[in-house]
This record gives C-alpha cells, structure tokens and sequence, in this order.
C-alpha cells in the first residue's frame, strides 16, 4: 500500500486506500470477526416520498424517508448494514460510494453480488478504513433507483480529532426528486443553529446526474474535503464556488459571522448557518470556481506516480454500432462499446497511470470504484495544490486527466459515468486484478 502523507496543518492523515498510521492494517483486519461497531437496518420500500410539506412524490424509501438515514461511525469501525428489500420491484443492492470496501461488499448487482429481490435481504460489513463524507446508493437498475431516492450519506468521523475543529458537522445532501431540487430530501431552505463565531462543517453531498456547484455567502469558507480527503493547509475562499461532481462530495467549514447568518447555496435550495432568526444574504454564483488543481499546499504522496507499472488510456468518444441489440451512436470507450470493452488489467501491488481523455460531446462524471485516484495535471497543466485525490471526477468536454493510483483492492471494480442514464448507455468499464 501506499504510506500517509502530511494532512491538514502537519497532522498525520491517511491517505485513500491506504493502510497507513494512524490505523495500521492489523487494527483494520483483526476486527472484521467478532461484533459490529455501527449496526443498521434499511428497510426499501417503494411508495412515495415527503419532499416537503404535503408535498409527496413517487419513490423509493429507506427507513420511509429518503435519503435514508445518515450512517455515522468512526474510522476503524466495523460497520455492518442489513438491507431489507421490502418491495422493490426488480430488486436492489447497496454501493458504498467512495470507500473502498472489500470487494465483495461493493454492492454491484451483477459483478459482485446478486440483486435483493422483494422479501429478501443481504448483510454487508466492511471495515470504515477512511474519514469523510461518503454516501450509499443503488447499484441495481440504479438509473432509475437512485433518482427515485433509494440513497443516503454515510460519514465516517477521523480517529484522531482534526486540526480544524468544528462546532457542528452537517450533512448537506443534494437530491432532484421528480424535477424538484432538495437539501436533506426537502424543497427550499433549510437552517441550522449555531452561535456567531462558531464554525460547522456541511458535508456536501451531490446525487443527481449533472453538477451541482455550491458556494456561500454572508462569510467567507474553507473547502476542507474533497470526496473524503481533507485538502492540505485549505486557505479561506470567497467569491468562488465549488463544483461538485455528480457522485462527489465537498466539505466546507464554514464560520458563522458577528451579525445574521451565512447561507450555503445551491441552485434552488440553501441552508441558513446562524442563530435562530438571524438572517443571511441571498447571492448568485460566484463567476469563478475553486481550481482544485492549485488549492491547498503541496505534501507527499510516498508512491512514486511516474514509474507506473501499468499506463491505460480511457478515451470516452462516440461510435455507431449496436449496444443492447439497438443500432445507433453510442459511448465509446477506446474506440469500443459495450459490452466489448476490454478490461483494464493489473496486479495486486502495481502503480496505475491512467489517462482520462473526453472526445464526445458531453461532460462525463468518471467514478472508479474500489480505489481513489490521485490527479496528476489536466490538459497537460501539472496540480500544484493539495494532493487531489477522487472518487467521482469531472471529465468536461475536450478535457484530458491524468491520474494515478495503487492497485491495493483486489476485485472486479466498475469504472463507469456517474451520469447513470450514461452507464446505463454504455459508458461502463472494469478493472480487475490479475
Ligand atoms: Cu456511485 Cu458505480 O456508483
Ligand atoms: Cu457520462
């Protein structure tokens, strides 16, 4: 595996995927027997869903609300969910989005397990390896699951305390049901207590299909996390938004001001951080975006990304052909449709560059499952910033990524378009282990 690099403000922080201080692996590994640390049942329901007051939509529940519950244990923590399916018809799965799991907890129906049919159910149990914000959705049909709600945010709280400590921690989950945009599976705007001075994390969570950028006015903010990850030495940002990727998520501490209140914003929704009837400013979309690429201070990485083992291309164009016995232009991934894509194949072990190039006509969220990946530059521009390690990338038109990562979590792993009427599409690749 790969060793812990210097985190936020110097302290030790593991990186993705990694095995590292301050939990080594034998923590990690002896305790996967033995009683679980966070137990939970979610029970799925088809029905509909409360957005708002007297407000319902068609839908999937969890629990009877979506997002379902939001999980919390701390790293280390064995963690064991019972999925019920109760009625979903076609049947259901659930996929830790963004931590990296055994492979046979992925939660893939089809590739690493089979789907839950109604009045069935499966236990998962994995070990919270990494801090940070996460969620959990549908992998089954998921096109048409997850956009129906059948999802919810999981966090898992750092062993050691963080450097920044936060008053309040929040989760902030962004979800389109039936055309309608929520926060937390409700319409409008939504508020959270906190006293001036007081700084609160608002774990940001994205579950649609296209962007969602976020930003905050009435006081400025630090993007402490991206996609689990705390960025290294985040400085303070106004007049910036943060876009976040379908499937991706972003941290953002936020420092409650003397007078009224700030306002995280999203297109159609926001949350008030303030005391009780205070008030915060409305404002529209900074015109600039955070850069990842150069946010944040530069620290280790301890794998050396330029001798990799293995280098692939991933190369998303269009093609005429048959995918699902239908003619027409469809995804192609290295000049191949699905289902005839090769796998990438590597090593338990192996250093993987792999060069991400856009060449359709349409921006593409890329998510590899199993596996962060670190970005190395785009379109030939070097990251200068903190580490920037991902889960759920975007992929713009005409953009070339390069990324790198290290092969540590045997398996059959999905690489797909988190834009899931695009996998479902096509847009779809493995990585498997030799
Ligand atoms: Cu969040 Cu393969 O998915
Ligand atoms: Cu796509």
């Amino acid at each position: 595996g790969i060793a812990a690099a210097a985190g936020s403000h110097g302290t030790p922080h593991p990186l993705p995927g990694s095995a590292a201080a301050p939990i080594s692996v034998k923590d990690l590994t002896e305790r996967e027997t033995g009683p679980a640390d966070v137990s939970v049942r979610l029970v799925a329901a088809a029905g509909r869903v409360t957005i708002g007051a007297g407000l319902t939509v068609p839908g999937v529940t969890l629990n009877g609300s979506s997002p379902g519950p939001v999980i919390r244990a701390t790293q280390g923590d064995v963690v064991e969910v019972t999925l019920v399916n109760e009625s979903v018809p076609g049947g259901t799965t659930l996929h830790w989005h963004g931590l990296d799991v055994p492979n046979a907890e992925d939660g893939v129906a089809g590739v690493t397990q089979d789907a839950v049919h109604a009045g069935e159910s499966h236990t998962y149990r994995f070990v919270a390896r990494q801090a940070g914000t996460y969620w959990y959705h549908s992998h089954q049909v998921s096109h048409e699951q997850v956009r129906k709600g059948l999802l919810g945010a999981i966090v898992v709280a750092p062993k050691v305390a963080p450097a920044v400590a936060v008053t309040t921690d929040v989760v902030a989950l962004s979800h389109t049901y039936a055309g309608k945009r929520t926060l937390n599976g409700r319409v409008g705007e939504q508020r959270v207590e906190a006293r001036p001075g007081d700084r609160v994390r608002v774990r940001v969570v994205n579950t649609d299909a296209g962007v969602a950028p976020v930003w905050v006015s009435g006081t400025a903010y630090v993007l402490a996390a991206v996609d689990g990850t705390d960025v290294n030495a985040p400085t303070r940002v106004s007049d910036r938004a943060v876009v976040v990727p379908a499937g991706g998520r972003a941290d953002l501490v936020v420092e409650v001001p003397a007078s009224g209140a700030a306002r995280v914003q999203m297109s159609g929704v926001s949350m008030v951080v303030g005391p009780a009837g205070s008030t915060a400013p409305t404002t529209s979309r900074p015109k600039k975006d955070v850069d990842l690429l150069t946010y944040g201070s530069p620290s280790t990485t301890a794998f050396d990304p330029s001798k990799p083992a293995r280098t692939f291309a991933y190369s998303i164009g269009r093609k005429p052909g048959f995918v699902k016995g239908r003619p027409g232009v469809h995804w192609s991934i290295n000049g191949k449709l699905w289902p005839n894509i090769p796998m990438f194949t590597v090593a338990e072990g192996d250093v993987v560059r792999m060069e991400i190039l856009n060449r359709s006509n349409e921006t593409h969220p890329m998510h590899l499952h199993g596996h962060h990946v670190l970005v190395l530059s785009r379109d030939g521009k070097a990251a200068t910033g903190s580490p920037w390690w991902t889960d759920s990338l975007e992929v713009p038109v005409g953009a070339r990524f390069e990324v790198a990562f290290v092969a540590d979590n045997p398996g059959i792993w999905m690489d797909h378009c988190h834009n899931l009427p695009h996998a479902r599409e096509g847009l779809v690749a493995h990585l498997a282990y030799e």
